[in-house]
């Protein structure tokens, strides 16, 4: 398996598909960034072969389709179908916005997609559209639901706090999650993106999320951690219903020492944080022809960067590496 200098064992790849998005969310998007066109990428062979490489000979078990929002990469299904044939591969996810599940849950299932986390900021129609940019809240609960019939599971919402928007959505979103059985992890602003140089004032602490939801909480739980990016606890809800909420606070306790991640960005950047900056591209080790030693070298080389917690600022938006 891929080690950091830290010893730290790396067996989670994030492949970012795209900086291509269907939203705009004010906190992730600045206006200005597109997919480049005829930026050159690595295709789903490509991607097929890399992964294969590095479950047969690395480790690898768990691979996440990220984006910008990996539905807005036209190869998507194919690439879906290629890495569900791998064997080693015990977890294929995706992190996406939903606005393609109503039409696509199905189809992503019938590829091999096991999970998908999605992102949903708020209940409210009016605040959706403000914080994303599109009048589409009805169309990613379609999309819950489309996903959830599909056999899709877990489903996981992610839920950015902001300080003065949707921080008062806590306690609903929470109720949603018992509601539908679908776990909820509300996650800290980070200081990147077009929020980042107000990032002082709209990000929300876990504690204070914790201060807003505990009215409407009886009893908690607290779970497991293990490699989740989340601290999750079992909440039991002054209605009786029972929710699993998670806190994803990278910036009030990190969980960087148990990370076994790195990041290849559709370009075939590495990153070994989502903080840091890219450290090396595989584009030369794959393409023309597929190196498995220049590809090791790259990422054993990216991965002597990988430092001990993540840099404070982050150097890219998180649209070009998806989280
Ligand atoms: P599971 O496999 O279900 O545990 O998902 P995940 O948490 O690994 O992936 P997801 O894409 O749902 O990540 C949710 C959010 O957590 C991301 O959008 C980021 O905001 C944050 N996040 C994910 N990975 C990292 C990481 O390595 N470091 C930091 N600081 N934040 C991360
Ligand atoms: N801070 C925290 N999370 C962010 N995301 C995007 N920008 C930020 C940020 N500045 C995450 C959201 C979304 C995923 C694609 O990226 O969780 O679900
Ligand atoms: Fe797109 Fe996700 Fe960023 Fe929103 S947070 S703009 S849905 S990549």
């Amino acid at each position: 398996m891929f080690q950091d200098t830290l010893g730290r064992r790396i067996g989670y790849l994030r492949l970012s598909l795209t900086k291509a998005c269907s939203m705009r969310c004010t906190y992730c998007r600045p206006t200005w960034l597109e997919q480049p066109r005829g930026e050159p990428m690595l295709s789903p062979a490509e991607i097929e072969q890399l992964a294969r490489h590095m479950v047969t000979n690395h480790g690898l078990y768990k691979v996440r389709l990220t984006g910008g929002d990996p539905t807005s990469r036209p190869e998507l299904v194919e690439i879906i179908q290629r890495l569900a044939s791998i064997d080693g591969i015990t977890d294929l996810a995706m992190t996406t916005n939903g606005l393609t599940l109503p039409r696509m849950a199905k189809v992503y299932a019938d590829a091999g997609l096991q999970r998908i986390n999605l992102s949903l900021d708020t209940l409210d129609p009016e605040r959706f559209a403000r914080m994303t940019g599109v009048d589409g809240l009805n169309r990613v609960l379609k999309g819950l639901d489309a996903a959830r019939s599909a056999g899709i599971a877990p489903i996981k919402i992610n839920t950015v706090v902001l300080r003065g928007e949707n921080d008062v959505d806590i306690p609903s979103m929470v109720r949603f999650a018992a509601a539908n059985d679908v776990p909820i992890r509300f996650i800290e602003l980070m200081p990147m993106g077009p929020l980042a140089s107000a990032w002082a004032d709209r990000y929300v602490p876990e504690a204070e999320m914790r201060a807003i939801l505990a009215p409407i909480v009886r009893e908690s739980e607290d779970l497991e951690q293990g490699h989740d990016a989340a601290r999750c606890a079992r909440v039991t809800l002054d209605d009786g219903s029972v929710a699993k909420v998670g806190f994803i606070t990278p910036m009030s306790c990190n969980f960087c020492a148990q990370c076994n991640r790195m990041r290849i960005a559709a370009d075939g950047a590495i990153y070994p944080c989502l903080m840091d900056e890219p450290r090396g591209s595989l584009f030369n080790a794959v393409r023309p022809v597929f190196n498995g030693r220049a590809v090791d070298a790259a990422i054993q080389q990216s991965l002597e960067h990988k430092q001990a917690e993540h840099p404070h600022d982050g150097f890219v938006t998180m649209t070009h590496i998806g989280g």
